[in-house]
């Protein structure tokens, strides 16, 4: 079963988020110099591809560490692309359905993309675009990933209110079947906290779609009942700093067979 958002009501997420994108988007730019520090010392890509791009916040970092390096950019969210600052190659397109044709890039990178997108899919597109040896950098939240929301949303109904986010052990089996070798997966996670649960579904909402599982209630819809024992059941977990919201970050670094 597809649990995923309807794509054309994602890509309007992404566009109306667009204007706003870089000031909310603290735990997507944490992830990606995690990201960066993780790739090998001895890669040196002659074309990169940034599937997902958003606003281009890898694209400087990027070049910084790949000076010779020419940057595919690929979002298909249109607002997204306008608003790279330096775009070298900005492409409007489906990082399930690539607009590119096979082994073109040295790197294929993906930030906080994939839990939007058909896992199985969007890797085999990665394996085709890359070259032999090529090397695979994705990131994406993992299955731990808004568990207070999840724990909090269970005491008052049984719904799954959040996105059916991915696993370090379902992300390595999807890789090896889309034709990586070695893929190499590391886990951890990156705790905010915020004054209210408002501000904290604010924030969500702020990066691009909501987040909340297809066909299920959405908290903006709650009766005012339901969203009290909401509030209720997720001040239980209030700490000194706010209230805590969890991302559990999955790095995956591969190789295409040479
Ligand atoms: C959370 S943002 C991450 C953006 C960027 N990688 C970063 O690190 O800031 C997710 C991005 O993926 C794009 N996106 C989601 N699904 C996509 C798809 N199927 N094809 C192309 N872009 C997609 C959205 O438009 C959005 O810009």
């Amino acid at each position: 079963m597809n649990l995923l958002p309807a794509k054309a009501r994602l890509r309007q997420s992404f566009e109306k988020a667009a204007p706003g994108y870089d000031n909310a988007a603290k735990v997507q730019r944490w992830v990606a110099t995690r990201l960066v520090a993780g790739l090998p010392a001895t890669l040196a890509p002659a074309v990169i591809l940034d599937a997902g791009c958003g606003t281009g916040f890898a694209q400087e970092m990027l070049a910084l560490r790949f000076p010779a390096a020419r940057r595919i950019a690929v979002d298909f969210s249109a607002a997204m692309l306008s608003r790279i600052a330096r775009p070298e190659f900005a492409l409007a397109g489906d990082v399930e359905r690539l607009p590119l044709r096979d082994a073109v890039a040295g790197l294929y990178w993906s930030n906080f993309t994939a839990q939007w997108c058909a896992l199985d899919i969007l890797l085999k597109e990665a394996h085709r675009v890359l070259w032999p040896n090529g090397a695979l950098a994705l990131s994406t939240p993992g299955a731990g990933t808004f568990r207070e929301l999840a724990e909090s949303f269970a005491s008052i109904d049984h719904y799954s209110h959040t996105l059916p986010f991915t696993t370090t052990g379902t992300l390595q089996v999807a890789a090896l079947r889309a034709g990586f070798e070695n893929p190499l997966l590391h886990a951890e996670p990156c705790v905010l906290h915020y004054k209210d649960l408002k501000s904290l579904m604010r924030a969500i909402k702020s990066v691009g779609a909501n987040q909340i599982a297809p066909g299920q209630r959405h908290p903006g819809l709650m009766g005012k009942t339901a969203w009290e024992k909401l509030e209720a059941a997720y001040e239980t977990l209030r700490t000194p700093q706010g209230l805590p919201l969890t991302y559990e970050v999955i790095l995956c670094y591969a190789r295409k067979p040479s």
